[in-house]
């Protein structure tokens, strides 16, 4: 199994991603930057989300600012609710997460939503320092992770950076409702950046200051959370989950979860089944995941039911998406915020407020753990066995010998012939075990080789990068072949 270094570090070899402004040594932490092939990887897992989810359920996606009003937030309960529990060294003043230092110290799980009181209970049970100068700490406070982002030189407008995408959603939803003929139930979606003032980021992806989101926000009549047009599709489809209070994880039918009062609403059902089958595209297999549901203590404030969906990784269980019902708090809050009136009208002349079940994707925890999950290694050889839908590229071109210009000129003229459907790369330089190298460990899944057979017989040789598998193949075929490799149709 690959632990978290080997990502990494491969990471940084081949400038997947990489610490932001990072010549520069006052960058502070929690920022990252992705170089071509991680950029490559990342969108591809976004057209996937869009594809299967967004596409397939006929969502809109929009795209809005970054920066919005206090009032947003002030509507959202952000400005209130939105806290991380922190302590400060009286030393050296240095600011802590308190919930993740007695996790460090107890390696028991601590919730940030815990009353400070308790927090600071437990740091003086545990006698914790600071773990910089052993100074003493203070006792715990709520800290406001919102990034303030002023806007205009005179009068300011008091405005902040989005702590998540979905607050755009709701903002959008009236024009949205008045504009794109919308029946219910109906899903809007966007994936963007968001921003938390995280006080102790750390493991590089997985804890940052910038990151992006995938969300997909369903808004429907609450009481017509039975009516799935697709129910058949996915009732009998076993999901992965763990109930609260449990410690282990059962397979549930959709039809199940409804049938033992797992969740309320085949709705929900429908959309964890989604949700997993998305996960599983992305080539993280389902018996690494489960759907935890969240007990009363553990929710977010504007969540009715919850289940996290979390991933085993070298690190432990990595929560990847939050799926939340969300009632009608947000558009009910928006609606007194903005005194603009949110109600869907239906044909009928019938008003309410939506409810809203949401789909929350963490992007780079996602892109984290399905490079952990793929990563292979063997002797001297290391790849990353990516589903072909997320591979930077389809195939790698290679001369067999870089100084024969018969060779050289034949893979270019293939190169030119195939960049027109796929995504191909030609390599001219080194020995053809490096070549190989090179592509496997960025997870290309397919190298095609010309060398002189070639000329005469006008084929290459296609090389799989999971099994090494070799096959010949006509030139006037390859375009075909690749097709059906890429959907799946055939495999080496
Ligand atoms: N929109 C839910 C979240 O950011 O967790």
């Amino acid at each position: 199994m690959a632990k978290y270094e080997d990502v990494v570090n491969l990471a940084l070899r081949r400038s997947l991603f990489y610490p932001g402004s990072e010549i520069y040594a006052n960058a502070p932490a929690g920022l990252y930057d992705f170089g071509p092939v991680g950029a490559t990887i990342r969108r591809k897992i976004v057209e996937t989300w869009r594809k299967h989810l967004v596409q397939r359920e006929e969502m809109l996606e929009i795209d809005g600012a970054l920066i919005m009003p206090e009032d947003v937030f002030k509507a959202s309960g952000h400005l209130t609710n939105f806290n991380d529990p922190v302590t400060q060294c009286k030393k050296c003043n240095t600011i802590h997460r308190a919930d993740k230092l007695l996790e460090e110290k107890t390696k028991e799980q601590y919730r940030e939503a815990m009353p400070v009181e308790e927090l600071t209970a437990a740091l003086r049970k545990h006698k914790l320092a600071c773990p910089n100068c052993k100074g003493d700490l203070l006792d715990v406070r709520q800290f406001n992770m919102m990034v303030k982002a002023d806007v205009g030189v005179s009068a300011k407008a008091s405005c902040y950076l989005r702590p998540e995408t979905c607050q755009t959603i709701f903002t959008n939803w009236q024009r949205m409702a008045k504009t794109m003929r919308i029946k219910l139930p109906k899903g809007i979606a966007q994936h963007g950046k968001v921003f938390r003032n995280e006080i102790s980021p750390r493991q590089t992806l997985l804890r940052q200051v910038e990151f992006s989101q995938m969300e997909a926000e369903i808004f429907f009549e609450a009481d017509k959370i039975d009516d799935v047009e697709r129910w058949d599709e996915v009732k009998n489809y076993p999901l992965r989950i763990m109930k609260a209070g449990s410690n282990s994880v059962e397979d549930i039918t959709c039809a199940d979860l409804l049938a033992k009062g797992i969740t309320t609403g085949k709705l929900i059902a429908y959309y964890i089944a989604r949700t997993q089958q998305l996960m599983e595209r992305l080539g993280i297999p389902a018996s690494k995941m489960r759907f935890r549901q969240l007990d009363d203590t553990e929710r977010a404030f504007y969540a009715k039911e919850a289940f996290d969906l979390e991933v085993e990784t070298s690190l432990g269980w990595l929560e990847l998406a939050a799926n939340n019902y969300r009632t009608d708090y947000d558009l009910l809050g928006h609606q007194k915020g903005s005194q603009k009136d949110l109600q869907f009208c239906t044909p009928e002349g019938k008003k309410f407020i939506p409810h809203i079940w949401e789909i929350s994707i963490g992007l780079d925890r996602t892109f984290y753990t399905v490079l952990e999950l793929c990563y292979r290694s063997e002797g001297e050889r290391t790849w990353l066995s990516l589903p072909p839908a997320i591979a930077p590229l389809t195939a790698g071109i290679f001369p067999l010998l870089s100084n024969k210009p018969e060779l050289t000129s034949k893979a270019r003229e293939l190169f030119e012939t195939l960049r027109d459907c796929y995504e191909v790369q030609l390599d001219e330089t080194g020995s053809i075990g490096k070549r190989y190298a090179r592509m496997d460990e960025i997870g290309v899944p397919w190298c095609i080789t010309i060398d002189f057979d070639s000329l005469n017989n006008n084929d290459v040789t296609i090389r799989a990068r999971d099994s090494s598998a070799q096959k010949r193949v006509k030139i006037d075929a390859l375009k075909d072949e690749l097709y059906q490799l890429v959907t799946g149709k055939i495999t080496l």
